[in-house]
């Protein structure tokens, strides 16, 4: 549902973020991308979502090729960025309107899909306030809302657990799995290597803008005769 091919992006021409990237995430799957800061892992998602562009390759999403098919690419995703600060100045209720209208969902749907992801997320009280009066943690919760609203099949998430408190983190997860039974596809980025153990079928970790593994956990393990995944990690990424 996902493919990148051989994907370069160069920032002002002279910083390399991203060097000949390819990687594909399957319907089902739930793919976790991890890498130290400055990576590439947010440069690789605003890619996929058409907010920047490549300086080479290929980008496909739900099969459309973003070059092509940029809007159909978007109505198929749903995306976390990683900083929940935006459109401070709306209330909730108005904010979760306004990507209601953007992404076309039913007014008759609409409601009921709002009233059940915020009582998931305990905001049905805080929808009526600006979200300027959110704590940081609220406001990644309305993202989680928004991202999710059209039922988009390919989940894009940036750091999403970041600011979130237990319970919440413990529902996302559930929406994740639940998303990927249906045969959708979760790409998220996370720095907590324990999420990524316990809810990935496959990790891509990535460093300076290369991809260093692609695969299962347990064969990356098997492969470094049964270390832990944090040493492994970090003798990865300091090479
Ligand atoms: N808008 C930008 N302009 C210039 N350099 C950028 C920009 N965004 C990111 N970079 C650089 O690209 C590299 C990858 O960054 P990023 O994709 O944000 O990494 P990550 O999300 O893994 O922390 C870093 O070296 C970062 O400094
Ligand atoms: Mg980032």
């Amino acid at each position: 549902m996902i493919r990148l091919e051989n994907v370069t992006k160069t920032y002002n021409k002279t910083v390399k973020a991203l060097d000949d990237v390819s990687f594909n995430v399957k319907g089902g799957e739930i793919v976790g991308f991890i890498g130290p800061n400055g990576s590439g892992k947010t440069t690789t998602m605003k890619l996929l979502t058409g907010i920047i562009k490549p300086d080479k390759g290929k980008i496909f999403v739900n099969g459309f090729n973003i070059k092509e098919d940029p809007i159909k690419v978007k109505e198929s995703i749903g995306y976390i960025a990683d900083s929940p600060d935006m459109f401070l100045r709306l209330k909730g209720t108005e904010f979760l309107q306004l990507i209601g209208d953007i992404y076309r969902v039913p007014t008759e749907d609409r409601q009921t899909r709002i009233e059940s992801l915020a009582e998931k997320f305990g905001l049905t009280k805080a929808l009526s306030s600006p979200m300027m009066s959110y704590s940081h943690g609220m406001r990644q919760k309305m993202m989680v809302i928004a991202a999710l609203l059209h039922k988009p099949p390919v989940w894009i998430l940036d750091e999403p657990m970041i600011g979130l408190d237990p319970k919440s983190a413990f529902e996302l997860k559930q929406l994740m799995r639940e998303h990927t039974k249906e045969g959708n596809a979760v790409f998220f980025s996370t720095h907590v290597l324990e999420v990524a153990e316990k809810l990935c079928d496959r990790v891509i970790i990535i460093k300076n803008g290369v991809i260093l593994y692609n695969g299962t956990l347990e064969e990356l393990e098997k492969q470094n005769k049964n270390e832990s995944l944090e040493k492994i990690f970090l003798e990865l990424t300091e090479k």
